[in-house]
């Protein structure tokens, strides 16, 4: 087919067909269409959208570029959780050994950074020796031993995605529905799941900022589940502020860590219980959320969670004396206070600029082959609602390279804003979208 008319179709606002779509996408993954003009029509696709079938159609072919797992045999309800994207959202690192734990098989396929946000492989990388790049038959045998594996994309497994995720976040091309859904939903497709569970970010930090377009973004994933017989349960949750304390790679596998055994932040904690007690009840091992809540609660005090996460880091490759030596993690070498410019309340903590002023200090790439430093980052203090002294100590920034640090500490501390009144965060579950709502599934603040 001719490239450029499909680019120029979807330039004018024309609807590709089947035939084109699949076409373009099994050429791209192939090599035989250079970036170039992938970029262009990821532009076009940007501006003018893709509507369901199109979007379906993208889904199907980009789950078509690589192989799938069968996981038929395994008996284990088979469930996996994704995110759309945030900044110290290190829910996965938490949830996946918890739904283990908890009697589920959770196949995780998961991405590198993209654009200010970060990626779940960066921040189990940053465990010494920990792989992410395994082939289909080591991900097969890490996921029969734990009951979970972590890996990325691959050019044997989702392998359009791994193409079009690196070149979308270097065209600025990312916030983008329908390229979203079916970069998210061909990957988790392709693991061979009974059910997923999604969370959908809504708020600055989020690729899709405003709660209409997070429903879209929700609906058009859940319609697609559902067209190939999964359960799929989408919770919009809030990324205004970041989630938890910590941003960076390292700082938030610690973090992650002290909420698998029971410290860690509220919220972090909150969301990270919510997201598995719906993974068991799409599962089928509990009849009713409050039933997962228990049981997310009873995985992580029995230590049950922390010994599966232990046993895939020790499967991956990685140290699982990390889990008790944070020390043995990179740790950076400098570390400035940003404090409080005056008495009152935390309002805002950008989350958008708090992820860009992580990337800024070395925790993402600049280019798809740059190396990234997994020790620095952020630590909050403060979130938003709490109470501050002029003076008081908000952001702690963990730096290595002393020439980036004032660039991050001008983003960050235009990012903070204070009020003399109190302030009330914004709730950090917000809707629930599901084809199903039947069996109590609304019921998250009951
Ligand atoms: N996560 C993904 O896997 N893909 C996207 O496009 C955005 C978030």
């Amino acid at each position: 087919m001719d490239t450029p008319e499909i680019i120029r179709k979807k330039r004018d606002g024309s609807t590709l067909t089947t035939e084109e779509v699949f076409d373009f996408i099994e050429r791209f993954t192939r090599g035989d269409i250079p970036d170039y003009q992938c970029s262009a029509l990821l532009m076009a696709i940007h501006f003018r959208g893709l509507d369901a079938r199109e979007t379906a159609d993208l889904t199907e072919a980009m789950l078509r570029s690589g192989r799938t797992l069968d996981l038929a045999a395994c008996r284990l309800p088979k469930v996996d959780k994704h995110s759309t994207g945030g900044v110290g959202d290190k829910t996965s690192l938490v949830v996946a050994p918890a739904a283990a734990a908890g009697g589920l098989l959770v196949p995780m396929i998961s991405g590198r950074p993209l654009g200010h946000t970060g990626g779940t492989l960066d921040k189990v990388e940053s465990i010494p020796g920990f792989k992410t790049r395994l082939t289909f038959e080591d991900f097969r045998r890490v996921l029969d031993t734990c009951g979970l594996a972590l890996m990325g994309q691959t050019e044997e497994f989702a392998a359009a995605d791994r193409k079009l995720y690196a070149l979308r976040d270097v065209t600025a091309t990312i916030e983008s529905i329908p390229l979203i859904a079916a970069s998210i939903m061909s990957k988790k497709l392709a693991e061979g799941i009974d059910g997923l569970v999604l969370d959908v970010k809504t708020g600055s930090g989020a690729f899709t900022p405003r709660l209409d377009d997070a429903r879209e973004l929700a609906s058009r994933m859940v319609d697609i589940g559902a067209a190939y017989g999964k359960r799929v349960q989408a919770l919009i949750s809030d990324m205004s502020q970041p989630l938890g304390n910590a941003v960076g790679n390292a700082l938030e596998v610690i973090e992650a860590v002290e909420t698998l055994k029971g410290r860690g932040p509220r919220d972090l904690a909150e969301l990270c219980r919510e997201l598995t007690a719906h993974m068991f009840l799409v599962g089928e091992v509990v009849k009713s959320l409050e039933e997962g809540r228990a049981k997310f609660d009873s995985v992580i005090a029995s230590g049950q969670a922390l010994e599966k996460f232990a046993d895939v880091v020790a499967e991956q490759g990685g140290n699982p004396r990390v889990l008790e030596e944070y020390s043995l993690l990179p740790s950076a070498e400098y570390q400035d206070n940003v404090a409080a410019s005056e008495e009152g309340y935390i309002a805002g903590l950008e989350a958008r600029a708090m992820g860009s002023a992580s990337m800024a200090l070395g925790a993402g790439r600049d280019r798809v082959d740059s190396s990234i430093d997994p020790a620095v980052g952020l630590i909050f203090e403060k979130k938003v609602g709490d109470p501050v002294r002029q003076g008081e100590r908000i952001c702690v920034v963990h730096s290595n390279d002393r020439s980036r640090v004032p660039r991050a500490l001008q983003m960050i501390r235009a990012a903070i804003s204070l009020s003399p009144d109190p302030v009330h965060p914004a709730p950090l579950l917000l809707e629930k979208v599901s084809k199903e709502d039947a069996r109590g599934l609304k019921t998250w603040h009951a």
